[in-house]
C-alpha cells in the first residue's frame, strides 16, 4: 500500500477501506507519512468528504494510535463508566457540576479535559484557580481515585490518540478544521481511548459554537453518535444553545464560582437546566434510571440536599485543591476593578452575542490566544440580564471584572457591541434544541 494512492482515491471521491485508513494513520503517527501527505489527504476529505463506515473506521484508527485506558480495571464486575464531552462554548462551567452530581449517584465518572483556546473556555483553567490542585494524574491515580471515589478529572496527555494531537495541528494551519467527518473523529477518538461505556455529547450551536446553525449541528450530533454505537458505546448527544454565554458568569475564577453556587442548589435557572438534562442522559447511559423513569427529581435531589457538592469537594481534596477556597469562594482569585456596564434604553433584552462576549473576556485576560498564553483566573463578565429579560435604562446589564484599565475600556465596548434592546417584548430562546439518541 501506499499513501500517494490513498491520497488519490480520495481526491477522486472513492470510499476508502478501513485497512487503508489504518494504514495511513499507522503511518502518519509514526513519522512514515510525512506532514505533506497528510495535508493533502486532510484537503481531500474536507472536498470529498467521508461515509460513515469511513469516518468510524478513521476514528478507530486514531483511538487506537496510542494508549487505551481501561477505567474498569480496578470496579467491581459490570461497573459502568460514564463521560461526557463539550464541543465548547462561553460560561461552559457544566462538567465542574455534572460530574460531581453523576459520581454523587454512585456512577463512577474518569474524565480527560483540556484547556480553553481562544472565546470557549477549558474546565482546567478554571479548576486551576483553586490553589494546589492538579490535573497530572497517572493512570494508576486515575484507575484507584475512579474505584475510591467515583471521580477523577485528568489533563489529556499525548499517549492519548497522538494521532489526533497531529492533525489537529496540521488542520489547523491547513484550513481543513471546518470538516464534519474530520471533527466528529478528532473528537470521537479521544473519547474512545478513555474508555468509558457511555458518552454524552453537549453539542453548542449558534454563534458562541463551532457549529453555527442547528442542521449542521444535527449532522455532526448524529455521526458522532453513529461512531460512538459502531465502537458498541452507550451514545447521546445534546444539543443546546450557545447564542449567548451558558448561566450569568463567563471567566475562570467567576464560573467556578457559579459552578458551587449551582453544586449549593441555587445555580442560574438556565445552567441547571441543562446539567439536569445531561444527567439523566448520563444516569441513563450507566443504567441508574430507564426509559420509564423520571430521573428529574432524583437529580434535584442531590443538587439541593448537598450530595454533589459533597462529592466536589471529595474529588478536589483528592487532587491537592485547598477546600478553603471552595469552602469559601470570596477567597478565589478575584479582579481589582468591577465596572458596571448599564443598559442605554428600556426594553427587553434581544442579543447578547456570545462569541463577543468571549472574545472580550480574553481581552480582559481571561482567555488564551494561543496555546501557552497565561491567563488570569479572576477577570470575566458576569451577567445581570439574558435574552428576554425587561430592562430599565440605567440599569446595569453586566458586570465586568477587570485587572487592567485599558483592557477593561476595551473589553467594556465589545460588550456594548455584542448587547442589543428592542422596544418589543422578546421571548427567553429555548436551551435544549434537540436530543439525538
Ligand atoms: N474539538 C476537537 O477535539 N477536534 C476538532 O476537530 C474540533 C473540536
Amino acid at each position: 500500500m501506499r499513501a500517494v494512492d490513498i491520497i488519490c482515491r480520495k481526491r477522486d471521491g472513492n470510499e476508502l477501506t478501513a485497512d487503508e485508513i489504518e494504514f495511513f494513520i499507522r503511518g502518519y503517527t509514526d513519522g512514515s507519512i510525512p506532514d505533506y501527505q497528510a495535508a493533502a489527504w486532510m484537503m481531500a476529505i474536507y472536498f470529498q468528504g467521508m461515509t460513515d463506515a469511513e469516518a468510524t473506521a478513521l476514528t478507530l484508527a486514531m483511538a487506537a494510535s496510542g494508549q487505551q485506558l481501561d477505567p474498569h480495571k480496578d470496579l467491581p464486575a459490570g461497573t459502568l463508566v460514564v463521560d461526557k464531552h463539550s464541543t465548547g462554548g462561553v460560561g461552559d462551567k457544566t462538567s465542574l457540576v455534572l460530574t460531581p452530581l453523576i459520581a454523587s449517584l454512585g456512577l463512577p465518572v474518569g474524565k480527560l479535559s483540556g484547556r480553553g483556546l481562544g472565546f470557549s473556555g477549558g474546565t482546567i483553567d478554571k479548576l486551576e484557580c483553586i490553589s494546589g490542585f492538579s490535573v497530572d494524574v497517572s493512570t494508576e491515580q486515575f484507575v484507584r481515585q475512579l474505584r475510591e471515589i467515583g471521580l477523577v478529572l485528568g489533563g489529556q496527555t499525548a499517549d492519548l490518540a497522538p494521532a489526533d494531537g497531529k492533525l489537529y495541528a496540521l488542520r489547523d494551519v491547513t484550513a481543513t478544521v471546518p470538516s464534519r467527518p474530520l471533527i466528529a473523529s478528532s473528537i470521537m477518538s479521544k473519547k474512545l481511548a478513555t474508555g468509558a461505556d457511555g458518552i454524552v455529547l453537549d453539542v453548542k450551536v449558534g454563534r458562541g459554537a463551532f457549529m453555527g446553525t442547528l442542521d449542521e449541528a444535527q449532522q455532526l450530533a448524529r455521526l458522532m453518535v453513529e461512531i460512538g454505537k459502531g465502537a458498541g458505546r452507550g451514545m447521546a448527544a445534546v444539543l443546546s444553545d450557545m447564542n449567548q454565554p451558558l448561566g450569568r458568569a463567563v471567566g475562570n475564577a467567576l464560573e467556578l464560582k457559579e459552578a458551587i453556587a449551582t453544586l449549593r442548589g441555587h445555580g442560574p435557572a438556565d445552567f441547571t437546566q441543562l446539567v439536569v438534562v445531561l444527567a439523566a442522559e448520563m444516569l441513563r447511559l450507566g443504567g441508574v434510571v430507564d426509559e420509564t423513569s423520571d430521573p428529574f427529581s432524583m437529580i434535584m435531589w442531590q443538587l439541593e440536599s448537598g450530595d454533589a457538592w459533597l462529592k466536589f469537594r471529595q474529588f478536589i481534596q483528592a487532587q491537592g485543591g485547598d477546600l478553603r477556597l471552595i469552602d469559601n469562594p470570596d477567597n478565589l482569585p478575584a479582579a481589582s476593578l468591577v465596572s458596571p456596564l448599564d443598559a442605554g434604553q428600556s426594553g427587553w433584552l434581544a442579543e447578547l452575542h456570545a462569541d463577543t462576549i468571549g472574545a472580550a473576556a480574553v481581552v480582559l485576560g481571561g482567555g488564551r490566544q494561543k496555546k501557552d498564553d497565561t491567563i488570569d483566573p479572576a477577570v470575566g463578565i458576569v451577567l445581570a440580564a439574558k435574552v428576554g429579560d425587561q430592562v430599565e435604562a440605567g440599569q446595569p446589564l453586566c458586570w465586568i471584572h477587570a485587572n487592567d484599565e485599558d483592557r477593561l475600556a476595551e473589553a467594556t465596548a465589545m460588550v456594548r457591541d455584542a448587547i442589543r434592546i428592542s422596544a418589543e417584548p422578546v421571548d427567553a430562546p429555548p436551551l435544549i434544541l434537540d436530543i439525538v439518541h
